[in-house]
């Protein structure tokens, strides 16, 4: 649905180039949520202006619904514009209008006939839960409230895709899980294919079933999500899904090992990782039993990708190399991520 294929983007800020992108790649397909994640300065805003062509790639294709946008006349790129949406981190609405006449704004671009576009307006309004709202002003509503507007906006003249560019950075926590919620309704209700940027491990983890993450304006790591969490491989990845994961060892808990020093020398540490089916196995009684250990759990985290579960866990006993060897090789043999942490 949209296929950015080795697309570089180079600025000139006053005579000094600056690379936003820098050959990137990414192939998203239809009803994906497809989120890109990266540090400020990434490149992810220029890589979403790319795919409506509000900037143009220095070089590389940009394909959006089997059509190579770089080759439209500018008839043909304002028609597939209009199967775009797009919403932002601080809504960009107009104050002077009301919600109405905000969410109306696409439709009289379009030329659409009054009538309709009061009935389309109404259902908009209604599906993003703002119905009483259609007379207010946006400085009359919440964070939260503008964002709805904004979505409706966006949605108003039926587009295939929907660019959301840190559409929840503005938000509380409480605000951005019902702004998700929305984005969740629209992806599985119009069948709508999303493609966010953010900065927010865990809005990849609420809503996006795919994820690239971004590093100075190139993708360093991209997959299904269950993949990318489950097995984060470049440190930048790493870090932000120990952001939503937080499986390392507390301070506190450490403090308290280094406090009791006797055995330290045979002490091991193993990092567990269960995914999915694999979240329902016994493992630390099957343990137990079979190896003749003492198991302490340090650390257990479950977060849920969607409908699927995964639980973090850091366990701690007693014995040599070769015990560890041993019942590492036992639990990768059932299909479960394990690392010793040292
Ligand atoms: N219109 C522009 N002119 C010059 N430099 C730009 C422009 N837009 C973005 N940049 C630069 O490109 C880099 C990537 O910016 P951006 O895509 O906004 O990153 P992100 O959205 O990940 O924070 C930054 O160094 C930024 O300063
Ligand atoms: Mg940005």
């Amino acid at each position: 649905m949209i296929d950015l294929k080795d697309v570089y983007k180079t600025f000139d800020q006053n005579g000094t180039k600056i690379e936003a992108l820098k050959g990137i790649n990414i192939n998203v397909d239809k009803g994906d949520i497809y989120g890109v994640i990266g540090f400020s300065g990434a490149g992810k805003s220029t890589l979403l202006r790319m795919v409506n062509f509000l900037e143009r790639p220095t070089s590389g294709t940009v394909i959006v619904n089997g059509k190579d946008i770089g080759k439209l006349n500018k008839k043909q790129l304002i028609n597939i514009r209009k199967q775009i949406g797009m919403i932002f981190q601080h809504f960009n609405l107009l104050n002077s209008k009301t919600v109405f006449d905000n969410v109306a704004i696409p439709l009289v671009l379009d030329h659409t006939p009054k009538n309709k576009i009061s009935k389309r307006v109404e259902e908009l309004l209604n599906f993003v839960g703002l119905e009483k709202k259609s007379k207010s002003y946006p400085d009359e509503l919440s964070g939260g409230q503008k964002q709805r507007v904004g979505i409706a906006r966006a949605l108003a003249t039926n587009p295939h895709i929907l660019l959301c560019d840190e559409a929840t950075s503005a938000l509380d926590p409480q605000t951005t899980e019902s702004i998700l919620e929305l984005l969740k309704k629209v992806n599985q209700e119009y069948n709508i294919t999303i493609l966010l940027i953010t900065h927010q491990m865990n809005v990849i983890q609420k809503i996006c079933n795919k994820v690239a993450v971004m590093e100075k304006g190139k993708i360093i790591e991209k997959g299904r999500v269950i993949d990318v969490f489950g097995n984060p491989k470049e440190k930048v990845t790493k870090d932000f899904v120990y952001s939503v994961t937080n499986d390392d060892v507390p301070i506190s808990i450490l403090k308290l090992l280094k406090d009791n020093k006797q055995d330290v020398k045979n002490r091991r540490f193993l990092r567990l990782k269960f995914i999915g089916n694999s979240t329902l196995i016994p493992m630390i009684s099957i343990i137990t039993k079979k190896f003749n250990v003492e198991i302490n759990v340090l650390n257990a985290s479950v977060t849920e990708l969607q409908d699927t579960p995964m639980i973090n866990m850091i366990i701690e006993f007693q014995g040599d190399c070769d015990l560890v060897k041993k019942i590492s090789e036992y639990i990768k043999n059932q299909d479960i991520f394990v690392e010793e942490v040292v």
